[in-house]
This record gives C-alpha cells, sequence and structure tokens, in this order.
C-alpha cells in the first residue's frame, strides 16, 4: 500500500432536520470552528489540487510526480465530501454565509488567474495551508474530540479521515515547493498570508454563525470574547513553527495511532487506490 492511499469514503450525512451545530463535543467554538473549517475546505482544496496539477509537467522526480497524483486525489475527495456536509450546514440558513463564501471562491479564482508570478504564488499558498492543517490534525487528533461523547459520529468521522489523511500527505506540497522554486523568505511570506487569510475566513464565518443560532438555540451557541482570545492565541505556535528556517514536514514526529489509523480508515473505505 502506497504511504498516500487514495480512499473513496462514504459517511451518513445527518439530514437538516437532524443537525446540529453544536456537533463536536457540544462545544460551540470548536464546532463553529470545524465547520468554518469545512466550508474553507470546500473552496480552497479544488484551489490547491489546481494550483499543483498544474506544475505536474515540471516535476522531475518520479516518486515526487506520483506523491503530487496521490495528493491532488485525496484533496479532490476532501472537499466532495465536506460539499455533501456544507449542504446540510447551508439548509440550517445562515444570512450572509452564502455571499462570504462568494467572496472567498472570487479571491481564490483571481489568485489562480493573475498573471506574473502566480504559479509559485499558488503552490507558496498551497504550502503556507498544509504547514499548518499538518499540525492542526496532529493535535485535534491526538485530543480525542473526534471521540467525545457528545461529538456527532459522522461528522466525528469525517473531520478524523480529513485530519489523518492531511497528515499521510503532509510533506508533498513542501517538497514541491522546494524542487520547483526553494527559498526561505518568499515561503516564510506565503505561510504568514495564507494562514492568516484562513483564520480570517474562519473567524468571521464562526462568529456569523453563532450570532444567528444564538436566538434559535440559546447561550450555549455564543462564542464569547474570552474564547475568541482563545481562538486567536491558539494557532500562534503553530504559525510560528511553520515559519522557522529550517522547518521541514519531514521532521514532524507522528505517533504510532496514526499508522493504526490509516489501516482502520483504509478497511472502512468503499475503495482504495
Ligand atoms: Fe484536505
Ligand atoms: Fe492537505
Amino acid at each position: 500500500m502506497h504511504p498516500i492511499p487514495v480512499r473513496t469514503m462514504k459517511f451518513d450525512v445527518p439530514s437538516a432536520a437532524d443537525f446540529h451545530p453544536l456537533y463536536i463535543a457540544g462545544n460551540s467554538v470548536l464546532s463553529y470552528q470545524h465547520t468554518a473549517f469545512g466550508l474553507y475546505a470546500a473552496l480552497v482544496e479544488p484551489f490547491v489540487v489546481k494550483s499543483l496539477r498544474r506544475t505536474l509537467e515540471r516535476i522531475r522526480d518520479d516518486k515526487l510526480r506520483e506523491e503530487l497524483d496521490r495528493y491532488c486525489r485525496q484533496e479532490s475527495q476532501h472537499y466532495q465530501r465536506h460539499v455533501d456536509f456544507n449542504k446540510v450546514v447551508l439548509e440550517h440558513g445562515y444570512p450572509g454565509l452564502e455571499e462570504r463564501l462568494a467572496r472567498l471562491r472570487a479571491e481564490l479564482d483571481g489568485f489562480l488567474r493573475d498573471g506574473g508570478d502566480q504559479e509559485r504564488f499558488c503552490v507558496g499558498y498551497t504550502e503556507g495551508f498544509e504547514s499548518y492543517t499538518t499540525q492542526f490534525a496532529l493535535r485535534m487528533i491526538e485530543s480525542g474530540l473526534y471521540d467525545h461523547k457528545r461529538t456527532h459520529p459522522a461528522f466525528g468521522s469525517l473531520f478524523k479521515w480529513h485530519m489523518l489523511e492531511e497528515i499521510e500527505h503532509r510533506n508533498v506540497a513542501f517538497d514541491v515547493y522546494q524542487h520547483l522554486y526553494g527559498g526561505y523568505l518568499y515561503r516564510v511570506r506565503m505561510c504568514w498570508f495564507t494562514q492568516g487569510h484562513m483564520l480570517r475566513f474562519q473567524d468571521e464565518c464562526a462568529m456569523l454563525m453563532s450570532a444567528i443560532d444564538v436566538p434559535r438555540y440559546g447561550e450555549r451557541c455564543r462564542i464569547t470574547p474570552r474564547q475568541r482570545l482563545q481562538i486567536a492565541l491558539f494557532p500562534v505556535g503553530m504559525r510560528l513553527r511553520s515559519m522557522l528556517p529550517g522547518y521541514s514536514p519531514h521532521n514532524y514526529r507522528v505517533p504510532d495511532g496514526i499508522a493504526r489509523l490509516s489501516a482502520q480508515f483504509t478497511a472502512l473505505a468503499e475503495s482504495v487506490r
């Protein structure tokens, strides 16, 4: 089995009537941040696939070319499954959310289209995204949040699978960036830009959804100023790490449990290539 297996998964997507917004451990911040991440993933992952795929011809290393192809196929599975779940979220009715998504879509389309140094910019964006999501994925899986008794099992499985595969393909965008361009300062600039772009979007979506849900579900949907400060501080260490000189995703210490989780999801998959 290749270390980046392309799994096709099937999840029991809840109906709009069954959906409750606090599906991660019954917690407002964690749930809205995950929903916002799912909304972001459904738009950014098609973007990262296009960004990396268009460099395929220029990769002169057979191993990396296959990894790049597998990376794109894993990410394609991720965004398709998030789209299924996002439909339920959007059907739930969040005025203003579609407009925010349209703005993100237009920004990403612009990044792909604009002339000049756009290819390097898009690969750099992808690397900035991956260098954060790998760390986020390791922390989330280690936390046990997706198996929490108050986490909805379908959402828990979706995110656990997605985070696992982010760990499996953690080296690819970095290796493509290094292979094609290299350059530490540009990479740091892109980490700064991309992670800010992603976190601002997620914060805005989380605050919008929480404000709409408080009147219909009560105070437990509120994101308090203290929690918002915690959200702002949570990424700081991970962001700094991704920008350190000598950063490489090859240096992560991946817990033994990840290999077991890979095998579990491979067994659960409808198909694996
Ligand atoms: Fe992904
Ligand atoms: Fe990824």
